[in-house]
């Protein structure tokens, strides 16, 4: 089990040498167990094979990797980004046959989505989910909407966060909505603003309510919808009132950080920058310098003076290739025992190795394919972000 993750280097040496392909499990139904072939090969071993894998499938093959994919993983990656920037390059890379996506299971979702009818999206492992993702069904948000279409009439627009399944990006697309990502939440509310009198913000209570705050909307304007409580937990009053409604979900990585460990980290070092994922609690981005998407934390440190120190919030295989490729500068996390995000990192190379494999002789495995139906609404909400963004 992977728990004081700073030191991944030696988490995953132990993964290697108990012999035991511990990083396979939990199974998500339809992944394929992985023969004894590639459990058993090493990291030089498995890494060869991808290089010549890749190699062989040419310009056919592009692949994608998500800033918070381990070095093992983001070194095989053609392009890498944050959610936002993935999401463009797969719209954009339609000379690709095939596009093998090193993130989690919505994001290879969008991939497909944007991507031409002839390219084929594959997630190495499917049972790379998203926790903060399974936190809103589309039965509950189905439910919360007839709720409160029926107490606050046809005034609200609903605004999923990337980080959620095709299904309820295609409920925004029937409705009117929009999907907006961390590097776009400001801009996407305000045209959700535009259109209509109040938002329902899903999964994420933290991006909705920090995106609200930062507008300058009152807390007492953004109420948090509990899916288990009766109108969410909530008066028929305060919902009528609200500016944003926020679905009662969050990332289990950027929730962990706290005012504290900011507190602490000044206390050591006055002179210390700290920047934040906007997916953290507002007391967090409240107390910190800098607040940005994934591609905006990379960007910030790139362009920092050398000499200075930054205390970073977000998940720790990205900072940990930060303070690396940045020796001029102090580069830590803010949470001394972080762990990574767990559903990121069933992304191991020897899933890599596999479905490259199957792809070389002629399979294709893992296709990430959203019904055309679902994905026809759901392209609808994904470009309305691109156009606003
Ligand atoms: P971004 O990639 O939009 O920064 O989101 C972070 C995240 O948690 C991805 O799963
Ligand atoms: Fe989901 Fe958080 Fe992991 Fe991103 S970092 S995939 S939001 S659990």
């Amino acid at each position: 089990m992977l728990s004081t993750c700073n030191d991944l280097a030696s988490s995953e040496k132990a993964l290697y040498s108990s012999g035991r392909a511990q990083w396979q499990a939990p199974q998500r139904p339809g992944q394929e167990r992985l023969s004894a072939a590639y459990t058993r090969l090493s990291p030089e071993e498995l890494a060869a094979s991808v290089w010549e894998n890749k190699r062989q499938l040419g310009d056919r093959l592009v692949i994608l990797g998500h800033h918070y994919q381990r070095d093992e993983v983001i070194k095989f990656a053609d392009f890498r980004g944050d959610s936002f920037k993935l999401s463009q390059l797969a719209a954009a890379r339609n000379d690709a046959e095939y596009i093998l996506f090193c993130g989690v299971h919505f994001m290879a979702e969008s991939a497909d989505i944007l991507s031409g009818p002839h390219q084929q999206v594959i997630l190495p492992n499917l049972s790379a989910g998203c926790s903060m993702a399974d936190m809103a069904t589309i039965d509950d948000v189905e439910a919360c909407w007839a709720d409160v279409t029926r107490v606050c009439g046809a005034s609200t627009i609903p605004v999923t966060y990337m980080n959620s399944a095709a299904n309820l990006k295609a409920f925004c697309g029937r409705h009117g909505g929009i999907v907006c990502t961390s590097s776009n939440a400001d801009k996407v509310l305000r045209w959700a603003f535009a259109h209509g009198e109040r938002v329902l913000f899903f999964p994420d209570q933290h991006l909705g309510r920090n995106t609200g705050a930062k507008m300058g909307i009152p807390l007492d304007q953004m109420q948090v919808w509990d899916p288990r409580q009766p109108l969410g937990g909530n008066s028929a009053t305060a919902l009528r009132e609200a500016r944003i409604i926020l679905w009662k979900g969050h990332c289990s990585v950027h929730a962990r950080f706290t005012a504290e460990q900011i507190a602490g980290a000044r206390q050591e070092d006055a002179k210390v920058n700290v920047l934040v994922h906007p997916e953290c609690t507002l007391d967090v981005v409240q107390s910190a310098d800098f607040v940005g998407s994934t591609e905006y934390i990379v960007r910030t440190i790139e362009q920092a003076a050398p000499g200075t120190s930054w205390a970073v919030g977000t998940e720790i295989n990205l900072v940990k290739r930060l303070a690396n490729e940045h020796p001029d500068k102090r580069i830590f996390c803010l949470d001394p025992i972080v762990c990574p995000c767990s559903t990121m990192y069933r992304i191991h190379p020897a899933f890599i190795a596999w479905a490259l494999d199957n792809l070389v002789a002629g399979r294709v495995v893992n296709r990430i394919a959203v019904p055309a139906a679902i994905a026809d609404q759901a392209r609808t909400a994904l470009n309305r972000m691109l156009a606003v963004a």
